[in-house]
């Protein structure tokens, strides 16, 4: 397990072009393998995690062929994917097990699947709840964790409200929705990020979208279903997820000149960068353009003096992502950063909560750990001092650190480094690469 040594930074220049959306890539490479035809998937995430994803679908029978970032799967169709010799290992990735499952609990056969030990420790009810009513037949360790053994069946529509604010789980029912008779309906408390509508679309599926309400009209229903996906060529944006990181180190040096080329800037993902503008960063967004229903930019940023604030409420399934970063550099901000009504953060990769608060601690930071949240101080707490980091085994705690890490005195150590690459693989080199010293 590698060891990463971070040294501090004077500022942060120069030209970024960011893997591939994740959310994004676990989509089209799932429709891809469900769709007829060669689907061309262009800038595919170089993520472990989305690599997860096409390892499942060929493991069901698509065909895939991996060159760099380009990816061409060859799908099945909706009804031709197989079942699998052995179990479906999804890694790391929350999203590949549990959209996934929409897509198995329609088959007409019966697949495992599973992942790491972080996945096998994270909540399956959600998603297992709602495929059930739509007549799967699901089997979970404990009747909440993977592995997850699902008999697909021939599903029916619901109309299902959601409890929790999660764009997978609504995804894993909307995918799902594909092979039921008749309209699925969702109905989500919050916004959250609609990526699977928009390749649903893209790939030809019938979907309508009002206001919190989606539904999806099941491939061989008799009123306007369309029967099959069709393979597109697609181009995925850069992952506004992983640019957050390099928008929080240029922000943090009055030096700092950054451009991050091709950034996916979905309204439901763009909370981020207005919470940093909230807060006094040097944003611009010179050119914005719309590309399979996803719209694209470049962001330059510049060095600012970051106000701090909160973040609460319907805000939060916005930027659910982005939490370990704006935790991280709390420190560094005029008042500090409080996060409340983000209770989910313990369930991700890792009790992001608990590992935020255990790391801010060993860099000198005053951090008050609730169950929902944390209150970091700011600036008038003291500076930070460079310190080991336990990342838990979670990519966005390793990545957040280590740009803590720049702006501290001193060196920083990440232990476990490599975790990074379930995001991000080249995500030191092109730190380093970016850090003028
Ligand atoms: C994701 C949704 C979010 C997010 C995850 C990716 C997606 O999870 O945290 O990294 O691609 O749909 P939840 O839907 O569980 O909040």
């Amino acid at each position: 397990m590698k060891k990463q040594t971070i040294r501090p930074a004077k500022s942060i220049n120069g030209g970024i072009e960011l893997p591939g959306d994740k959310s994004i890539s676990h989509r089209y490479g799932m429709l891809a393998g469900i769709a007829q035809g060669t689907s061309e998937l262009r800038h595919f995430s170089a993520a472990a995690d989305c690599h997860s994803t096409l390892a499942c679908m060929r493991a069901l029978g698509a065909e895939v062929k991996i060159a760099k970032d380009v990816v061409r799967v060859t799908g099945k169709g909706p009804h031709g994917l197989q079942a699998p010799r052995k179990v479906l290992d999804a890694g790391n990735s929350g999203t590949t097990i549990r959209l996934l499952s929409g897509i198995l609990a329609g088959q007409n056969f019966s697949a495992t699947i599973s992942g790491d030990a972080s996945l096998q420790k994270r909540p399956m009810k959600r998603i297992v709840g709602p495929l059930r009513q739509m007549g799967a037949d699901i089997q979970a360790r404990e009747e909440q964790f993977a592995p997850l053994a699902i008999s697909g069946a021939k599903l029916h529509a619901i109309s299902y409200e959601m409890p929790m604010a999660s764009a997978q789980v609504k995804s894993s029912v909307l995918l799902a929705g594909l092979f039921a008779d008749g309209v699925t309906k969702v109905i989500e408390p919050a916004r959250t990020r609609d990526h699977t509508e928009l390749a649903l679309e893209e790939f030809g599926a019938q979907i309508e979208h009002h206001g919190l309400t989606t539904t999806v009209h099941g491939l061989s229903s008799a009123d306007h279903g369309h029967g099959t996906l069709t393979g597109r060529a697609l181009d995925v944006p850069g992952d506004i997820s992983s640019a957050v990181f390099f928008i929080a180190a240029a922000s943090l040096f009055p030096e700092s000149s950054l451009l991050i080329h091709n950034v996916g800037l979905n309204p439901t993902r763009t909370a981020i960068l207005d919470f940093f503008l909230s807060m006094g960063a040097w944003i611009k967004t010179p050119s914005l353009r719309t590309a399979h229903g996803e719209v694209v930019g470049d962001l330059a940023v510049k060095g600012a003096t970051l106000r701090g604030g909160i973040i609460q409420g319907d805000t939060v399934p916005l930027l659910i992502d982005e939490l370990p970063m704006l935790a991280a550099l709390g420190p560094f901000t005029e008042e500090g950063i409080e996060i409340r009504d983000a209770a989910e953060l313990r369930v991700k990769e890792s009790d992001r909560i608990a590992a935020l608060a255990e790391n801010l601690r060993r860099m000198g930071a005053q951090v008050d750990e609730r169950p929902d949240g944390l209150r970091v101080e700011g600036r008038k707490a003291g500076k930070l001092h460079g310190a080991e980091i336990e990342p838990h085994g979670d990519h966005r705690i390793a990545m957040a650190f280590a740009i803590a890490g720049l702006a501290a005195e001193g060196r920083t150590i990440i232990r476990d480094a490599d975790c990074a690459g379930v995001s991000f693989p080249a995500f030191y080199e092109e730190l380093e690469r970016l850090a003028q010293r």
